[in-house]
């Protein structure tokens, strides 16, 4: 099997965006931030299988990680993982202090996922899932009511200089 390589992509967004929607289920949220911040990629053999999407906050030193996806096919086998270290990795050897990430409190698999990868929590943005922000009213993940947003961060050190 084709090793997996993690890249900058800069082909069309448009092509990415069915890896997009299964990590965000509000079509007009994704039509907003579809285009923004830079891409990366994991690539096996030429099949894109994940994505990273990075975008600045407006915050200095801050990044975000905006949307984040690996093909259901190819999940749990630790390409996610490492899509989020060489996020780290990129967002640290540009000078960057913090990088956030945002998930829905009721997902706890994502709530693992970021914490087993150096996130820890830090606020809660209550209902910021409703039909006023785009998000169909009554879902639920893992049996719990999709309603309140979770932000954890991941603390950045500089690269060394050698
Ligand atoms: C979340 C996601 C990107 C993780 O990618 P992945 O390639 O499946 O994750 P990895 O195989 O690298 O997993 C790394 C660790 O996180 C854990 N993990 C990943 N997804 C998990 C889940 N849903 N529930 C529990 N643990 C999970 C893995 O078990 C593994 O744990 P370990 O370190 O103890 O072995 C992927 O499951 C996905 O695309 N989900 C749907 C879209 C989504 O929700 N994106 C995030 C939006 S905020």
């Amino acid at each position: 099997m084709n090793e997996i390589q993690v890249q900058l992509y800069t082909g069309s967004r448009a092509q990415l965006r069915p890896l997009f929607e299964l990590a965000e289920d509000s079509e007009s949220q994704l039509d907003s931030y579809l285009d923004a911040g830079r891409i990366l990629v994991a690539r096996q053999g030429s099949e894109v299988i994940g994505h990273l999407q990075l975008v600045d906050t407006g915050q200095p030193g801050q990044v975000e990680i905006k949307n984040m996806a690996v093909r259901e096919d190819r999940q749990g086998r630790g390409v996610g993982a490492r899509l989020v270290r060489a996020a780290v990795e990129l967002a640290a050897a540009e000078h960057n202090t913090t990088l956030l990430v945002a998930t829905a409190a009721a997902d706890i698999g994502n709530l693992r996922f970021y914490q087993r990868q150096g996130f820890r929590m830090r606020t809660v943005e209550r209902d910021a899932f409703t039909p006023a922000t785009g998000y169909p009213p009554g879902s639920h993940i893992d049996g719990i009511e999709l309603r309140d947003r979770v932000w954890l961060d991941h603390l950045l050190t500089a690269p060394s200089a050698d």
